[in-house]
């Protein structure tokens, strides 16, 4: 495990010494200027809701993290493409850390010039640090001023409410440079990445017509009082949605039952795991987690205590009490419940938990304060590949509207998860919890009306998860008491990957119209599946109470496929990675389509569920038996559409 933190502060002491020693030597070995031919390599215009203000302070300093050309991308593309295509000759056979590495390496040529333009402004090139594909670049701190010069930029400080960051909204390469770095940042990613929970803070300061805390945040009584007719430690093989689900509090015996899983005996646990991520401050409480599985998944509490703890980036995974402005904030509770409907459902498979650096608001306001990049996601990117042992499953449920990242990070970031597809994880998202948007968001960044993307649930190397609500049948998640709508709708920034076009087209002309021109026809469409996400139970500070979000249905769906990836490994065979082209091309039929309901937003019906695939809840939640037959089969027949028409 590797804490940055510390490694950052050595290299800011040691900049330090650098920079001393440079001004005295600065005569006798002048930086050579020699890029005089620059010109605009990005311009990414800020969200309405970051107000520009005054130029950075002259004292601020930024470590950028240079992302380099990916030579090989699209050879490492098409491999992911024959890995996760049922029928073909390498179906799964994932490739190793070295070989997607080799696959993305930059050429030293690349490398080398990019030295030497940093060298020529002087940047002390002994002291960046490469990620192990040597595809990006991370500087030491460096005074604002240097970065101003190397990026031929201005950075200001921008605020929305009361955190406040430093970015620009354009910056220049020298002209030979253009082709061979893709991305820089901090500088034009204005991304938040919240926790999707309905109970986040952020979600309560966007409006003063959002209930409040108390109001989300519902109490109830504890497990006995819930599914009291229930022995859980024993619970019957017979039982049936109906037996098992209070859907008004969901609890593992429910989600067990519902998607089948409850009499699968694990065979693999100890060669499987399945992780999740906090960013944000998020944490894991082993005592709120111990408490949920005794109360709902009772032979499984010992898990509260044996999952692991990664802390990236200055992160802690916090297991002391929360302080009274975290408890007002409701710190914890979206890594709580992830952690708990995972462990419920998939359990014995082992839980990993990633933590990464980055605070949640209110940021310190001294913006002068050499602060974390603030860039979570990229961070959590560089240390999750630089690993050689890998979870079989990742979930995360943090995001942000699309259009908060400019393309090249939204990119950069998404071209990283078709790494760990390629190496055999399946990357697991929400789809966000606004429908098709918040009102006051409903809007292009040139300011017409248009539906939110959102990111990185928009990554077509994603497997992206809506929410439902109630049993037989299911419906698309909602709850009028507090906002909430299950999210979905189509990438303004990534065209629609072949695997999905046959089905979303579908989908499209069977809307007839509705909604045209406030969304993007052409673009990658989500969620690709469901999983409840309404009034799910957790435990947090002590206490049960329920919530709603994508942020279960992520995990709940993660846990099924922990699972499903136990049975394949049980049989000798490799985990599921990418899933996507597999799901469209077959693997729907391990999924019970939902129908009803639709993604309201943006003072519309938002996108309607229809059966087969849709745009609200994908092709609906998983059937396990089915999953796991169908994912032990190698091909399938291409039946896809069989309902249609
Ligand atoms: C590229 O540079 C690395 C590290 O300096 C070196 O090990 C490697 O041999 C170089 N590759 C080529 C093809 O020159
Ligand atoms: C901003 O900070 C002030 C003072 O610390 C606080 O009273 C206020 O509630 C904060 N507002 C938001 C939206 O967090
Ligand atoms: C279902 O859960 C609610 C709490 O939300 C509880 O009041 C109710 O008694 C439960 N119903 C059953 C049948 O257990
Ligand atoms: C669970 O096991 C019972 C008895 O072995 C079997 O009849 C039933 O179909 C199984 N249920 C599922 C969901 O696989
Ligand atoms: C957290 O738990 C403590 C102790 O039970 C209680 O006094 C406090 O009100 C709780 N805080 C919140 C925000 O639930
Ligand atoms: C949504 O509808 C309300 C009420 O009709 C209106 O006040 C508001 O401006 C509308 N918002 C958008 C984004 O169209
Ligand atoms: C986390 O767990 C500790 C005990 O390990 C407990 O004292 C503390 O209150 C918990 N924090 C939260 C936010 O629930």
């Amino acid at each position: 495990m590797r804490t940055y933190s510390v490694h950052h502060m050595m290299l800011t002491s040691l900049l330090i010494l650098w920079a001393i020693v440079a001004s005295t030597a600065s005569t006798s070995h002048p930086g050579t200027r020699k890029y005089s031919f620059y010109s605009l390599k990005e311009h990414h215009v800020s969200p309405k809701d970051w107000i520009r203000g005054e130029r950075a302070p002259r004292q601020h300093q930024l470590s950028l993290h240079i992302g380099l050309a990916q030579e090989n991308f699209k050879e490492l593309e098409k491999k992911l493409e024959e890995i996760s295509t049922p029928g073909h000759p390498r179906f799964r056979l994932h490739l190793t850390a070295q070989a997607v590495r080799a696959l993305v390496q930059p050429s030293n040529k690349t490398i080398d010039a990019v030295k030497e333009w940093l060298e020529g402004y002087e940047v002390p090139v002994e002291l960046l640090e490469f990620s192990p594909s040597r595809d990006w670049i991370i500087t030491p701190k460096l005074p604002i001023s240097l970065v101003e010069k190397l990026l031929h930029t201005s950075y200001h400080v921008y605020r929305k409410q009361n955190v406040t960051i430093v970015r620009t909204e354009d910056w220049s390469l020298p002209l030979h440079l253009h082709g061979l770095i893709d991305i820089v940042q901090p500088t034009t990613s204005f991304s938040q990445m919240r926790p999707l929970s309905i109970l986040s803070q952020s979600r309560q300061v966007q409006s003063s017509t959002q209930p409040s805390l108390n109001d989300a945040a519902e109490d109830i009584a504890d497990g006995v009082d819930i599914l009291h007719k229930i022995d859980l430690s024993n619970p019957p093989v017979d039982m049936t949605p109906k037996t098992a689900c209070n859907t008004s509090a969901v609890t593992p015996i429910c989600l067990r039952t519902l998607y089948g899983t409850l009499n699968y005996t694990a065979q693999a646990a100890e060669k499987n795991s399945m992780a999740l991520t906090n960013y944000w401050g998020e944490f894991n409480n082993r005592s709120d987690i111990k408490r949920y599985l005794h109360l709902y998944r009772p032979e499984a509490a010992e898990a509260a205590n044996d999952f692991t703890i990664y802390d990236i980036g200055g992160a802690v995974n916090q297991q002391t009490p929360a302080t009274a402005s975290q408890l007002e904030r409701g710190q914890g509770r979206e890594g709580n419940l992830d952690a708990q409907v995972m462990l419920g459902v998939g359990s014995p498979t082992r839980l990993v938990t990633y933590s990464v650096g980055g605070e949640p608001p209110p940021y310190q306001p001294d913006v002068s304060l050499p602060d974390n990049t603030n860039e979570p996601f990229l961070t959590w990117l560089q240390y999750i590949l630089a690993q050689t042992e890998l979870p079989t499953v990742v979930s995360t449920s943090y995001a942000d509207t699309e259009y908060t990242v400019p393309p090249s990070y939204a990119k950069w970031v998404c071209n990283s998860f078709a790494q760990l597809g390629a190496r055999g994880v399946t990357v697991v998202f929400g789809s966000g919890d606004w429908g098709v948007g918040d009102p006051k968001q409903c809007h292009s960044p040139a300011g017409n009306p248009r539906f939110v993307a959102r990111f990185p649930e928009s990554c077509p190397y994603g497997t992206s998860v809506g929410a439902t609500r109630n049993i037989n049948p299911e419906i698309v998640a909602y709850n009028d008491r507090n906002g909430f709508v299950s999210g979905g709708g189509f990438s303004e920034y990534f065209a629609r990957p072949a695997y999905q076009d046959h089905a979303v087209n579908s989908y499209i002309s069977r809307l007839e119209g509705l909604h045209d021109g406030l969304y993007n026809s052409h673009g990658r469409a989500y969620p690709d599946v469901a999983a409840m996400g309404y009034r799910i139970v957790t435990v947090w500070n002590g206490t049960t109470k329920v919530v709603d979000g994508t942020s279960a249905s992520a995990p709940i769906f993660a846990a099924v496929v922990a699972l499903v990836n136990d049975a394949l490994i049980a049989e000798g065979k490799p985990p599921l990675g990418f899933l996507n082209p597999w799901l469209y091309s077959g693997g729907f039929r391990a999924f019970t389509d939902v129908t009803l309901g639709s993604t309201r937003g943006c003072n519309t019906s938002g996108f309607p569920a229809m059966s087969g695939w849709d745009a609200a809840s994908g092709f609906g939640t998983p059937w396990f038996p089915m999953f796991r037959s169908l994912a032990s089969q190698n091909r399938f027949r291409q039946t896809y559409p069989w309902y249609i028409d």
